[in-house]
């Protein structure tokens, strides 16, 4: 295995992302608490990952002292790099020039255990900088094997002890050869073999699960997303019967979702499951609020009111099962007080934990969509599941701008299953991320047979993206649109116009509240 030190870097989680998909299993571990991992790991290799810290400054972050002695291969990247260096006899500078973000070249000067069968000599290769501070002079026993202009020690080696550090960061896209450096670290430099899978994943976490829960009882609250469905099919495989699913069905799903949800988890896999019909709590609840803010905490609080009255009557439990992603959590290391991690949480998660006094599983929380899909296959979910479109926590209410009333989710549920049946008719339901109609809050005129229509504005949107982050307008061949504008305005009662959204995020979001 190998370990990860994090120094709360934003994008720490992407290198374990990169050793996962070479097959080689890590863990992160905050710096303050580095060493206990790496005593329970025994790791063959160790990585150090960037952070907004600076080594010159005072108490700034540091590696425990014996990793450098422990005779296995060290990867610094940015700020790890930096720290290395300091920590083995170099020097790092504030640079005077402000530092280098974006993309650079960086050359390479000789051969390099890191980047053998990859780079050779002489080639220049693209890659990714973000850093204020620089290796101003490096460690007895290293050498520069690649250098940018604005980094002379872009990578620097010392192949007896087997440590490299790079200034550039590998894990990010934008460093296209990156996963394969990384790859290449963890296997031909480690050793390891590189046949970790998903299933191995899965293992480890049933066992994980087994430890934390103990003999606990575990809620988990259904939203009717993969994301909370892989998790309770994964915490009830480690489990069983100490698990109890709780689906609050708040109304504001799309066509057939819930049923969906309702027969995969009692009939597919029997797994104890309560349906909450709470339709008209949140309709009525919501007649009269059109602010998006306020519709979004009206239903974040009344959904942890139901789901808190349902986990009374089971009579508690000790533990809360939620399908948070890496991407729905920033954690950052704490580098005031000891080893403190501090915990933004996404929106639809945000409140109950404390609430009910619950301790958290959430078995997912390292990984990114892709890879909690590819997990759900391994745990047998059915393709149309696994396969499903993100959708909102606060669900369609977020579709329907202005006033959310039950005859206007009515009708955008038409549309939106139209829109969606002909997306999987064109085969294009997977090369998109998100697909999904809004119901605007305007009307306009309209002629149909020989009379005046005035009805609603209808939004249809689709996007691409990889995690979800940043998202560009998905281009439909030529006569999609219209063929569905068409089949939309005649089939759904109330909706006489149609149109596309072509805004990419940034500026604009994905959802529209
Ligand atoms: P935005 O609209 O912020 O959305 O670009 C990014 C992604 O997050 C989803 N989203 C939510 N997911 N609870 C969720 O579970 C929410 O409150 C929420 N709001 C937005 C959105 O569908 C997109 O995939």
């Amino acid at each position: 295995s190998i370990l990860i030190v994090d120094f709360g870097s934003q994008v720490t989680q992407l290198i374990a992302r990169r050793v996962r998909e070479a097959g080689v299993y890590s863990e992160i571990a905050p710096f303050q608490s580095a060493e206990a991992a790496f005593d329970r790991m025994q790791p063959k290799g160790i990585i150090l990952s960037g952070g907004p810290a600076s080594v010159t400054a005072e108490n700034s972050p540091r590696v425990p002292q014996r990793f450098f002695e422990a005779g296995i291969p060290i990867l610094g990247i940015c700020y790890g790099q930096q720290v290395m260096s300091a920590q083995l006899g170099g020097n790092v500078i504030v640079s005077g020039d402000g530092g280098e973000f974006g993309s650079a070249f960086i050359e390479v000067k000789s051969a390099c255990a890191l980047f053998d069968g990859l780079w050779a000599e002489g080639e220049r290769h693209q890659v990714w900088m973000s850093h204020g501070d620089k290796v101003d002079a490096i460690p007895p026993g290293f050498t520069p094997v690649a250098t940018s202009t604005g980094a002379p020690y872009a990578i620097v080696a010392d192949e007896t002890r087997r440590f490299y550090g790079v200034q550039f960061h590998p894990e990010v896209v934008h460093t296209p050869d990156g996963g394969k450096l990384i790859a290449n670290f963890a296997r031909h430099v480690c050793g390891l073999s590189g046949d970790w899978t998903m299933a191995e994943f899965r293992d480890t976490k049933i066992a994980e699960i087994r430890a934390q829960v103990g003999t606990g009882r575990v809620i988990c609250g259904l939203s009717g997303g993969v994301d909370s469905a892989v998790a309770a099919v994964l915490i009830h495989e480690a489990i069983g019967e100490q698990l109890t699913c709780v689906y609050v069905d708040h109304g504001l799903m799309r066509a057939g979702e819930s049923e969906q949800v309702v027969s995969l988890f009692r009939g597919a896999y029997n797994i104890p499951l309560i349906h909450v019909n709470v339709e008209e709590l949140f309709l009525g609840g919501l007649a009269g609020i059109t602010d998006p803010e306020l519709k979004r905490k009206f239903i974040g609080k009344t959904f942890i009111d139901v789901f808190d009255a349902e986990a009374k009557k089971l009579g508690g439990a000790e533990f809360l099962a939620q399908g948070t992603l890496y991407p729905d959590v920033i954690e950052s290391v704490s580098f005031t007080g000891g080893p403190s991690v501090t915990i933004k949480s996404h929106h639809n998660v945000g409140g109950l934990p404390e609430r009910m006094n619950m301790k958290l599983v959430e078995p997912l929380r390292e990984l990114f969509k892709d890879e909690v899909r590819a997990l759900g296959r391994e745990l047998g979910l059915p393709e149309i599941f696994v396969g499903r479109h993100p959708f909102p926590g606060p669900g369609l209410a977020i579709r329907i701008p202005g006033e959310v009333t039950k005859e206007r989710c009515d009708i955008l549920r038409k549309a939106d299953a139209i829109y969606l049946e002909e997306i999987r008719a064109a085969g294009l339901y997977d090369t998109i991320w998100q697909a999904f109609a809004v119901l605007l809050p305007v009307r306009s005129v309209g002629v149909m047979g020989d009379g005046r229509t005035y009805d609603n504005v209808l939004a249809l949107r689709a996007v691409t993206s990889t995690d979800g982050m940043t998202a560009q307008a998905f281009q439909f061949p030529g006569d999609f649109l219209p063929r569905v504008a068409t089949r939309i305005i005649n089939e759904v009662k109330g909706i006489n116009r149609v149109t596309y959204d072509y805004t990419s995020k940034p500026p604009g979001t994905i959802e529209w509240e």
